[in-house]
């Protein structure tokens, strides 16, 4: 019983003994450094922030202008890296973020047997992307859209990457978020996948009300620094309501919701 109760003190005396040596280093760091502790308090809440990291980080964040946690992670990813937010439907795949040749997406079903209208047969959707999709469809009454394209498998992409030869209009292989299951390629048969889509009454009855099925315009104009790519009026991105909404109010790419709300 005593021998219990002297083990106890001696845990609780080093963890105290460990928590103050921890502060002394930050305050050390913060000293030597001539830091003050308001400027780098704002970053103490993320758990991926490394007081060490922190001139780099700064750096970041003032060259761009953004919030603590968006600094954070652009300092934490600045290689390619393989695709973060996985198995949910806030995944990222763009230049920086790929995904492996043998990624597999499940519940593929083919629009075709539920009655979507579709450019040729070889186009594959999840099954909750589809549903989403043909409720969008039929709920804004766009009966003039059609699926161009949907799930795309790495060897698909190197065909077409090796046809355009142009990393502004083509993902390279594994760095197409066609391979998730989650982008479709979608417009008017008679205009096809080109700009003239935006001058249509189906393209802005789509960009004002596709949130509500769960989808975002991925490739916005003006937003080529953040996504990577040029504007492009036919690819939406499904990643339901909830983040559909907030992303389409606020005019943001994936790229800068993810990083300015997560710890990824
Ligand atoms: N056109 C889009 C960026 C892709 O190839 O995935
Ligand atoms: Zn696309």
């Amino acid at each position: 019983m005593k021998k219990g109760l002297i083990l106890l003190l001696l845990s609780v005396l080093l963890l105290f003994i460990n928590s103050d040596n921890k502060k002394d280093d930050l305050t050390l760091f913060l000293e030597v450094n001539n830091i003050l502790y308001d400027n780098i308090f704002p970053y103490f809440q993320y758990q991926n922030f490394s007081y060490q990291d922190y001139y780099d980080i700064e750096e970041i964040r003032n060259t761009l202008n953004c919030s603590h946690l968006m600094a954070i992670n652009k300092f934490k990813y600045q290689d390619t890296h393989p695709a973060v937010m996985r198995n949910t439907y806030l995944i990222l795949v763009n230049k920086q973020f790929y995904l492996e040749k043998r990624y597999q997406v499940h519940n593929l079903v083919n629009p075709s047997d539920y009655g979507a209208e579709i450019v040729n047969e070889d186009i594959l959707l999840p099954q909750e992307v589809l549903l989403a999709y043909l409720q969008m469809i039929s709920s804004l009454n766009l009966n003039n859209i059609c699926l161009f394209s949907g799930y795309r498998t790495y060897e698909k992409q190197e065909v077409l990457y090796n046809y355009y030869q142009d990393d502004n209009y083509s993902a390279k292989p594994g760095h197409s978020e066609h391979h998730t299951g989650l982008a479709i390629d979608i417009s008017r048969r008679d205009i096809g996948l080109t700009e003239h889509f935006a001058n249509t009454k189906e393209y802005q009855i789509l960009i004002k009300n596709c949130h509500k099925f769960g989808f975002i315009l991925r490739y916005p104009k003006g937003k080529e620094n953040e996504t990577g790519y040029l504007y492009e009026p036919w690819h939406f991105r499904y990643v339901g309501i909830k983040h559909a909404t907030y992303i389409m109010k606020n005019q943001y790419t994936l790229e800068r919701y993810l990083f300015e709300n997560f710890e990824i």
